[in-house]
């Protein structure tokens, strides 16, 4: 072990995305320019300078593009222009500028394995007929039966099946499948033309000078070439490998990725990184040299607040990237999960799908929640890899789950017949002030409302208080940067404080270790740069520190 502030030299000049500390902008939420209650590129370029101050090195941005917004723009109708309500292609690249400008790198999301019922191509194959080249492009089929049953038993991610029915003329009674919302048909990945379309796509953003993609939905392009029914396979792919899947995870995809591969290797040090569902043992075969640069890990986001299990899962996923040469990355909530502040709030084993509308509700235990999310972000900052901050985590946000049920949007709500809420709680427009309309958002009535105490975790009551989350986060993010960033070495010890304690060594020197017990226990000898709460000569049950060992 190498004494603390010193880096391996062999991973001091690695490619910038191996360790960066990304943020996520949920755009539509983030910062609102032009007052329509919708955050924008206006709003984004304003708040540079405070994404600066955090320290982050990148960002990703959800889709830009034109969208009916059925599904927050993950239902694109153009894939080559920003939506209006966002801003213009010309802003778009001055934003990227602005952005490069400051040291920060732009990741934008792609969306690959459908388009919107709107986009042209869905248009014209709905108005061409079957048979016809423009519905090739697509998944569309004859029905089972005498054609008025879905052609497969696939469900819907959303609820509900994955084929609709376009209508019950017999002449033209196809069915089209959508592996999620009825307005996010699946695109048919076995055609070259589709192919070409995706490689255009990406070339049109490098040259305007995107940093990387994250590749939505990555392991469900590619469909079963004979449409076989589920059957009894389980309908997800995360928690058990499923041999020959129809929908998820198959081999062939990987073919497309190489392809894309040699396309962003043009361009210098790009990247893309997989949103892939799929169990931890299939994960490097995404990040395989000539693959994707590296890969979302959902485990620690879906794991409960266990000292063994955060364990097993850092061990895994470390050397997991590693046999493969990619690099681990660490995600404690996104825009599809209910904010890490209240499900380290909750009872391990809470149905987080249901249990903003069933409850029961007194199960939240907010203070611990809190608490917990400021360890848990001591720890995946101090991880080796990329680490990826959903906007708000940073200033201690916790899931708005009491939204009123008629302002949802998400089309969750819907298509799983009101059972269950959906993904707006954690999407609630930031608060950036403390008083005034919108919390500093933006002027108009925010596409979500606000609870009202979001004025107490803004930007502005937390700017100048060293005890809040924001600072906890800048001082993090800045101390990695100095001591760990270029540090890919990690050892995970036992310190016989007992089961609840997680610790690990980073080659640089620094020690983190986590009590995630009630109870406290000693504090390891050493001098402390940074915890997550007030620590004497104990530490906290629910307290994370960065200490350098007395040895
Ligand atoms: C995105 C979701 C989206 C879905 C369909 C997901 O992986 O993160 O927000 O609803 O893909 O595009």
């Amino acid at each position: 072990m190498t004494s603390f502030g010193s880096v391996n030299p062999d991973t001091d000049d690695a490619p910038w995305w191996r360790r960066a500390v990304v943020y996520q902008v949920y755009i539509r939420s983030f910062a609102d320019g032009d007052g329509d209650g919708t955050g924008d590129l206006a709003g984004l370029r304003n708040r540079l300078p405070y994404l600066r101050s955090l320290g982050v090195d990148a960002l990703w941005l959800n889709p830009w593009y034109p969208s009916p917004l059925r599904d927050g723009g993950y239902d694109v109708s153009d894939y080559f222009d920003i939506d209006r309500r966002y801003g213009d292609l010309p802003e778009a690249e001055a934003f990227l500028r602005e952005a490069h400008d400051l040291g920060i790198r732009v990741i934008i999301d792609l969306v690959p394995n459908h388009t919107s019922s709107e986009h042209a191509w869905f248009r014209s194959a709905v108005a061409s007929g079957p048979g016809s080249p423009e519905r090739d492009r697509y998944h569309f089929r004859a029905g089972s039966g005498d054609g008025s049953l879905p052609p497969t038993d696939w469900p819907s991610v959303f609820g509900g099946p994955a084929w609709t029915r376009l209508n019950d003329d017999p002449a033209d009674g196809e069915w089209y499948l959508h592996l999620f919302d009825p307005s996010q048909p699946d695109l048919n990945w076995g055609l070259p033309e589709v192919r070409s379309e995706f490689e255009e796509i990406l070339r049109f953003w490098l040259d305007r000078g995107v940093d990387g993609f994250r590749v939505d939905v990555a392991h469900g392009l590619v469909k079963h070439p004979e449409w076989c029914n589920l059957e009894n396979r389980p309908h997800h792919v995360g928690a058990a490998v499923v041999p020959d899947h129809p929908f998820w995870d198959r081999d062939e995809l990987h073919e497309i990725y190489r392809s894309w591969r040699t396309i962003l290797d043009q361009y210098g040090d790009r990247m893309m990184v997989a949103e892939a569902s799929v169990h931890a043992s299939r994960r490097p075969l995404y990040v395989r040299p000539d693959e994707f640069h590296q890969s979302f890990d959902f485990d620690l986001l879906e794991s409960g607040w266990a000292a063994k299990e955060f364990a097993t899962i850092i061990d895994r996923s470390v050397a997991g990237a590693a046999a493969v040469g990619s690099n681990p990355t660490w995600v404690l909530s996104n825009h599809d999960v209910v904010r890490h502040a209240t499900r380290y709030g909750l009872p391990s084993g809470t149905n987080l799908a249901t249990w903003s509308l069933v409850g029961p509700h007194a199960l939240l235990d907010e203070a611990r929640g809190h608490r917990r999310a400021r360890a848990a972000a001591l720890v995946a900052l101090a991880l080796p890899g990329s680490v990826y901050v959903y906007q708000g985590d940073e200033l201690g946000l916790a899931e708005v789950w009491d939204l009123p049920t008629d302002v949802l949007d998400d089309p969750v709500w819907t298509r799983s017949g009101h059972t269950e809420k959906g993904r707006d709680g954690c999407r609630v427009p930031i608060p950036w002030s403390a008083t005034g309309p919108s919390f500093g958002f933006g002027s108009g009535e925010p596409w979500l409302p606000q609870p009202v105490d979001f004025g107490d975790y803004s930007v502005e009551s937390q700017e100048q208080d060293p005890d809040s989350t924001l600072d906890l986060y800048r001082r993090a993010i800045r101390l990695r940067a100095d001591h760990l960033r270029a540090d890919e070495e990690l050892a995970l010890i036992d310190l016989d404080l007992g089961a609840d304690v997680l610790a690990f060594d980073r080659g640089s020197g620094v020690r983190c270790v986590a009590n995630m017990g009630s109870a406290p226990v000693a504090l390891p000898a050493g001098e402390v740069l940074l915890a997550s709460d007030d620590v004497g000569e104990q530490l906290p049950g629910d307290t994370a520190v960065w200490l350098i060992p007395q040895r």
